[in-house]
């Protein structure tokens, strides 16, 4: 178990300078063999590699050519004059808990409400673009699955949690009949609820050697949001909003 945190995301005009300082602060942990650091560049991944991937924060639209969704690596987009990055580098096959602090600057909605997860350049994959904020909602719990086929990934996909954890809560709404919502006015700034962002991560597939990644197993067999409590460094703050619920 890992959790890993990005503060305010830089703005992605930063993309280099992050990138370059990541890079430069990496020594190779144990046991991490894989030297890309930049999200926008193809790794080919073991068990137990660290893994670079980047979420960007824009509005729908931004992330399409026509009718097209493109990498966010991809120049044709133009997200730097606007879009927000947060560059994340979990272990494969660990589960880990995400989270990006919203109480102390960032605003996903005001950044554009959507987000979408990426990595890679020859082997791009990008997930679709998920609904975060806007002025009335804001979900605050994510799960991303990372699909590798012999160590390169192939796609990156958002799991919907559903909404047996939000029916009967009053600051919490369902969305679409699959999302937990908070009332955007219940969070700090506004109002008591923290509604930073947590992603949660599994993996799934195969790495460079054909092993088979087991944590997207193991998350689909635990409750939604009881991974929480698992995650104790973050239990007074994150958990914060769940624990008087249960
Ligand atoms: C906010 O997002 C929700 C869910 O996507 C949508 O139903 C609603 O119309 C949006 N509200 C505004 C003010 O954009
Ligand atoms: C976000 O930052 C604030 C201020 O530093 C802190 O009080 C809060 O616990 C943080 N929330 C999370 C989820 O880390």
């Amino acid at each position: 178990m890992a959790a890993a945190s990005a503060s305010a995301p830089s703005s992605s005009r930063a993309l280099l300078a992050l990138t370059l300082s990541i890079a430069c602060l990496a020594q190779l942990a144990a046991g991490d063999t894989n030297g890309v650091y930049e999200p926008c560049s193809d790794a080919w991944i073991q068990r137990g590699d660290g893994f670079s991937f980047g979420v960007v924060f824009a509005g729908y639209n931004a992330f399409f050519s026509g009718n097209t969704q493109l990498s966010p690596c991809d120049r044709r987009l133009n997200l730097a004059s606007s879009a927000q990055l947060a560059v994340f580098r979990p272990k494969v096959d660990e589960i880990s808990l995400l989270t990006i602090n919203t109480t102390t600057g960032f605003n996903p909605a005001s950044a554009g409400g959507f987000m979408v997860a990426f990595a890679g350049r020859k082997y791009a994959a990008r997930s679709a673009p998920i609904f975060v904020s806007n002025t009335s909602f804001t979900v605050s719990s994510f799960t991303l699955v990372l699909e590798f086929k012999k160590g390169r990934l192939q796609n990156l996909h958002w799991k919907k949690d559903g909404c047996g954890a939000c029916t009967g809560k009053s600051n919490f709404v369902c969305l679409g009949k699959q999302t937990c919502a908070i009332r955007t006015q219940s969070c700090k700034t506004q109002g008591p609820v923290d509604c930073s962002i947590g992603i949660q991560l599994a993996f799934s597939g195969t790495d460079r050697h054909e092993s088979v990644l087991n944590s997207w197993y193991e998350v689909s067999n635990l409750r939604q949001y009881s991974l929480y409590g698992l995650y104790s460094n973050l239990k007074d703050t994150l958990s914060g909003q769940f624990n008087k619920f249960f």
